[in-house]
C-alpha cells in the first residue's frame, strides 16, 4: 500500500465520512442486518460496499445474514434479484424501495441482474448521503445508454497521451504496475457511477503496443479479471495494420489472408478473455494506418474486424476522427470541419451490426466551444456513440478549473432534427458514450482534485443524460466534501461557472485553437495558423473567422439538417458563442449586446480574469470548512490559474490591438 492511499482525496466521491446532524439522527440505529440474496459474481463487491459504506457513514457493522438465520426475513437491507416487477429496467437497472415497519426503515434493492444489484447498492449509499432515503421512498432507475465507456490513452511504457495526472495507472516499462490494488480501487470507483466498459490502452497503437494482442496478452487478462469483479468489460485498442507487424505484407481489409489472420487472433484473445468487449480502432487518422492505403473505405476496414469479432459477441468501435492532417494553409478549399461527415455519411448502411462509430462531440477536436458534429443523426442505419474528452487537453489541463458537465449537457441536449424536433444528440446516440479519461497515478487520481468532478459528471450523464447539471454537481460535492451548505453552494457555483470563465479568457466566440502547438497549453494566437492541421482563424486587420456557410463559404453548414443549417447559415441567426466558427466577421460588427466584436473580445478577456479572481476568493472563503491538504492544493492551482489567465488575456488582447489598431473603449491596459 502506497502512502497516498491515506490521503483524503484518494477516496474521491466514496468518502463515506460519518453523517452528522439531522441525517445521523434519521439513520442512527437503522440498517443493522443485511441479506444479499444475489449469488452472482458481483456478490462480493455488493457485500463489501454495504459494509464499508454503512460502517463509514453510520459507524455500524451490519450483520450479513444467510438463509435460515434469525432476522433473515426481516433484514433491514435486502439485495435481491427480481423478475417481472423489474423486467422493464433491464439487467443493469434497479428498484430501491424503502418500507417502514414502525420506526424501522427496510430497504429492498431489486434487479433483474447482478449488475443492477451492484448499481442499486451504490445508488442506495449515495441517496443516504443526499438524504433521500426515507419512508415510502421508491426509485426505479436504469441506464439510458448501453455502453458507458472510458477510453484510456495509456501507453505501455507508462506515459499517458494527454494525461495531466501523472503516469499510467496500469503500465510501467511495458509491464503492469506492481500495485494492482490501485487498479482495483479504480474499478470500484468507476462501477460506483455505472461505467461498464474500459478501453485499456491508447488509441494510437504503436508497434510496442501492438504486442498486447499476442505476446503480452496476460496483461490484458489481468486487467480484465480486476475489472470483471465490478462488472466492467475491457476493450483493447488495436493497430489497424497489425498484420504488417506480424509478418504479412498487407493490411488490405479485403485480402483473405488478412481476414483469416484477424479471425485467428480474435479467437485466441477470446479464449483468454471470454468477456472482452471488443476492439477500439483509430485508423486513417493522424498518420495511423488504415484501409485508405489499399483504396478501401472506412466501412471495409471496420467490417473486416467486425466480422472477426462477431462469433464472440464482440463489438468493433471505429473512430470517425478522420481528416487530412497534412493540409496546406494556403489551400482555402479544404475545411477540416467537413471531413468526418464527408468520409462517413456516404457509407451509411454499409457497416455490420456489431460495428459502432465513435464520433467526437465536435467537428474539430475538443475545443472549449465547438458546434456539435453534424454526423450525429446523419447516419440512420449506423450505430453511433458520442466521444467526449474528460481529460482537459484544451481546457486547462487540470491546472485550471474547468468543469465540463455544462458543456456536455449542451451537447447532449442539442437538437439535430434528424427525425424532426426532439432528436437530441442524447437520443441519437442511444448506444452510448465514450470519453477519454483524466486519471493517472497522482495521489488524487486527477491532478486537480476538483477535476474529479468531471469524471463523476461524465459517468452520471452516461447513465442518464437527462440529469440536470445542478443535480450532478450537488451530488458530487456532498459525496466528496459532505453536507455543509456553505461548501455546497459556493463550490457548486464555482464549478458550474468555470467553463464559461475559461472560455472568457481564452478563445472567443467558437474560434478555438489559439494555443501552443503540440502540448496545447497556454496562449499562442497564431500557433496553429500556418500549420498543416487545418485549424485556421484567419485574423487580419479587419476581420476574423471562417466562412463555413453554403452561400459563400466552405459549405460545412450544409451538413446539418435544414432546421439547424438555417440557424447557422445566417449571420444574425447564428448563436453568438459560435459566431466565428461559422462566419467571417469584421471587428466593428455589432453583437446583440450592442458591443462591437472587438470590444467583446477585449471585455470577455478582462472579465475572465476578474472571474478567476472571484473563483479564488470563493475558494478562500471555504478555508476551515475543507480538509487542509485539499484546501491548499486547490488554492495553489487556482493561483496558478489566475497567473495563466492573465497571460491569456494579455496575449490575446494585445494581438487584436496590434492587428486592428483599435484600443479598448474603456481605456484599460492593453500592451502594445
Ligand atoms: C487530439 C490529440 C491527440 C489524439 C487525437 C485523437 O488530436 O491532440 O493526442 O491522439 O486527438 O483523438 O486521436
Amino acid at each position: 500500500m502506497s502512502d497516498f492511499k491515506g490521503l483524503r482525496d484518494y477516496a474521491c466521491w466514496l468518502q463515506y465520512e460519518p453523517l452528522e446532524g439531522e441525517l445521523l439522527e434519521r439513520y442512527q440505529g437503522q440498517f443493522e442486518t443485511i441479506v444479499v440474496e444475489e449469488e452472482g459474481p458481483l456478490r462480493g463487491a455488493i457485500v463489501s460496499e454495504l459494509q464499508r459504506g454503512l460502517g463509514g457513514l453510520l459507524g455500524t457493522e451490519p450483520r450479513i445474514l444467510g438463509p435460515g438465520e434469525r432476522d433473515f426475513e426481516t433484514a433491514t437491507i435486502k439485495v435481491k434479484r427480481g423478475f417481472e416487477e423489474v423486467l422493464a429496467l433491464g439487467e443493469e437497472g434497479y428498484e430501491i424501495e424503502v418500507l417502514a415497519v414502525e420506526d424501522e426503515l427496510r430497504v429492498v434493492i431489486t434487479s433483474l441482474g447482478c449488475q443492477g444489484c451492484l448499481y442499486g447498492t451504490f445508488a442506495f449509499l449515495r441517496l443516504l448521503q443526499t438524504g433521500e432515503i426515507k419512508r415510502s421512498f421508491r426509485l426505479r432507475d436504469y441506464p439510458r445508454n448501453q455502453l458507458r465507456m472510458i477510453n484510456h490513452w495509456d501507453n505501455l511504457d507508462g506515459s499517458v497521451e494527454r494525461g495531466y495526472a501523472g503516469r499510467s495507472l496500469f503500465y510501467e516499462n511495458n509491464e503492469l504496475v506492481p500495485d494492482l490494488d490501485r487498479i482495483r480501487d479504480y474499478a470500484r470507483l468507476l462501477a460506483s457511477v455505472g461505467i461498464n466498459r474500459v478501453a485499456v490502452n491508447n488509441v494510437n497503437v504503436h508497434a510496442a503496443e501492438t504486442q498486447l494482442i499476442a505476446s503480452r496478452l496476460e496483461m490484458a487478462e489481468t486487467l480484465a479479471s480486476i475489472f470483471r469483479k465490478y462488472g466492467i468489460r475491457i476493450f483493447l485498442s488495436v493497430n489497424y495494420a497489425s498484420t504488417l507487424e506480424f509478418g504479412l505484407d498487407t493490411a488490405d481489409p479485403l485480402d483473405e489472408g488478412v481476414r483469416a489472420w484477424w479471425k485467428d487472433q480474435v479467437k485466441m484473445v477470446y479464449e483468454r478473455i471470454p468477456d472482452l468487449g471488443g476492439f477500439l480502432v483509430k485508423a486513417d487518422s493522424e498518420n495511423r494506418p488504415g484501409p485508405f492505403t489499399y483504396g478501401r473505405t472506412q466501412a471495409d476496414g471496420a467490417n473486416m474486424l467486425g466480422e472477426a469479432l462477431e462469433p464472440f459477441g464482440g463489438l468493433l468501435i471505429w473512430r470517425c476522427f478522420v481528416y487530412d492532417c497534412h493540409q496546406d494553409w494556403r489551400d482555402t478549399k479544404t475545411d477540416r470541419a467537413r471531413a468526418a461527415y464527408d468520409y462517413f455519411k456516404p457509407l451509411d448502411g454499409q457497416f455490420r451490426q456489431n460495428v459502432i462509430l465513435q464520433i467526437k462531440n465536435g467537428p474539430m477536436d475538443f475545443q472549449v466551444r465547438e458546434p456539435v458534429s453534424p454526423l450525429f443523426g446523419a447516419m440512420e442505419k449506423t450505430n453511433q456513440i458520442l466521444e467526449l474528452q474528460i481529460t482537459q487537453e484544451y481546457t486547462g489541463q487540470q491546472r485550471h478549473l474547468c468543469y465540463l458537465v455544462p458543456q456536455w449537457k449542451e451537447i447532449l441536449d442539442f437538437d439535430t432534427f434528424a427525425k424532426g424536433p426532439g432528436s437530441t444528440v442524447a437520443n441519437v446516440v442511444s448506444s452510448g458514450l465514450a470519453a477519454v479519461v483524466n486519471v493517472g497515478n497522482d495521489p488524487n487520481w486527477t491532478g486537480h482534485t476538483l477535476a474529479q468532478a468531471n469524471l463523476y459528471g461524465y459517468a452520471r450523464l452516461a447513465w442518464d443524460p437527462s440529469l440536470k447539471a445542478e443535480r450532478i454537481t450537488g451530488e458530487w460535492i456532498v459525496l466528496t466534501f459532505g453536507r455543509d451548505p456553505v461548501v455546497l453552494n459556493t463550490l457548486r457555483e464555482m464549478l458550474l461557472r468555470s467553463w464559461e470563465i475559461y472560455e472568457n479568457y481564452t478563445t472567443p466566440l467558437g474560434i478555438g485553437w489559439m494555443c501552443n502547438p503540440n502540448h496545447h497549453y497556454g496562449p499562442s494566437v497564431d500557433g496553429y495558423e500556418y500549420s498543416k492541421w487545418g485549424t485556421y482563424h484567419k485574423a487580419n486587420h479587419q476581420a476574423i473567422g471562417v466562412d463555413r456557410t453554403v452561400k459563400s463559404g466552405t459549405g460545412f453548414v450544409g451538413q446539418y439538417h435544414p432546421e439547424v443549417a438555417a440557424r447557422y447559415e445566417s449571420l444574425e441567426g447564428c448563436p453568438e458563442e459560435l459566431l466565428l466558427f461559422f462566419h467571417r466577421v469584421p471587428y466593428d460588427y455589432v453583437l446583440k449586446t450592442g458591443k462591437t466584436l472587438l470590444q467583446h473580445i477585449y471585455d470577455s478577456h478582462f472579465l475572465g480574469v476578474e472571474q478567476v479572481e472571484g473563483l479564488l476568493a470563493s475558494w478562500r472563503s471555504l478555508e476551515g470548512r475543507i480538509d487542509e491538504v485539499t484546501f491548499s492544493h486547490v488554492l495553489a492551482r487556482l493561483e496558478e490559474q489566475l497567473e495563466h489567465a492573465k497571460e491569456w488575456r494579455d496575449v490575446v488582447n494585445t494581438y487584436f490591438y496590434r492587428i486592428s489598431g483599435i484600443g479598448d473603449s474603456q481605456g484599460r491596459t492593453i500592451y502594445d
